[in-house]
């Protein structure tokens, strides 16, 4: 299973705002790349703040066609928000989530932040490519891409102005060692 991290940056390297959570700075246009973007994977994980932070936005948008697994310490008190097949909550270790959705048949996943479940996926060497979007802010402070230590060599593949607009996409390919 491949997986893909996505995320929207400022071209300082943060992916929110200062202290203000969420994604609100992002373009139209990276609104339209993500949502398109999503449709290539069969799965995606995304962390307990980032689920807590865009709670209705994805309860609005579940589709059998992915399921959404959210990592948390306290699966328990999500229960009441699990859709089986379709969103799921756990704590498992992400090599064995990584393994389950493996053996379930899925082929491809979209690793959706935020910065604490970046880190914990490229430190242990499970990302396979990044799809970022750049805009093109400064914010000085936020909370970073990667927030832990990270070591990570890439190699581009691809970059464009989305839509013609100043905002980047800029996909890249993880070296192995
Ligand atoms: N610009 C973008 O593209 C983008 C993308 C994604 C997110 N964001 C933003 O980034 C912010 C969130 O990022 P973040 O780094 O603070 O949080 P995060 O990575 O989304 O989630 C952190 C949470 O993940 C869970 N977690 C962490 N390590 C774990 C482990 N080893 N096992 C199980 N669960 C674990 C914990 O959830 P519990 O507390 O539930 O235990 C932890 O509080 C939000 O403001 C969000 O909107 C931006």
């Amino acid at each position: 299973m491949e997986i893909t991290l996505i995320a929207a940056q400022s071209l300082d390297g943060f992916i929110t705002r200062h202290a203000e959570p969420g994604t609100a700075f992002t373009s139209s246009e990276d609104q339209r790349h993500f949502a398109a973007a999503l449709q290539r994977h069969d799965a995606s994980i995304m962390g307990g703040e980032t689920y807590r932070v865009s709670r209705a936005f994805i309860r609005d948008r579940l589709t059998l066609a992915r399921r959404r697994v959210v990592l948390t310490r306290a699966p328990e008190r999500f229960a009441g928000d699990a859709v089986p097949g379709c969103l799921e909550f756990t704590a498992e270790p992400v090599e064995a989530l990584v393994a389950r959705l493996r053996s379930l048949g899925h082929r491809s996943c979209a690793l959706l932040g935020g910065a604490q479940i970046h880190q914990l996926f490229l430190a242990r060497g499970l990302v396979d490519g990044l799809e970022l979007t750049l805009e093109p802010r400064l914010f000085g402070r936020g909370t970073p891409l990667v927030d832990g230590l990270a070591d990570a060599r890439l190699q581009l593949i691809e970059c464009r102005p989305l839509e013609a607009s100043s905002t980047l996409l800029a996909r890249y390919r993880v070296l192995r060692a």
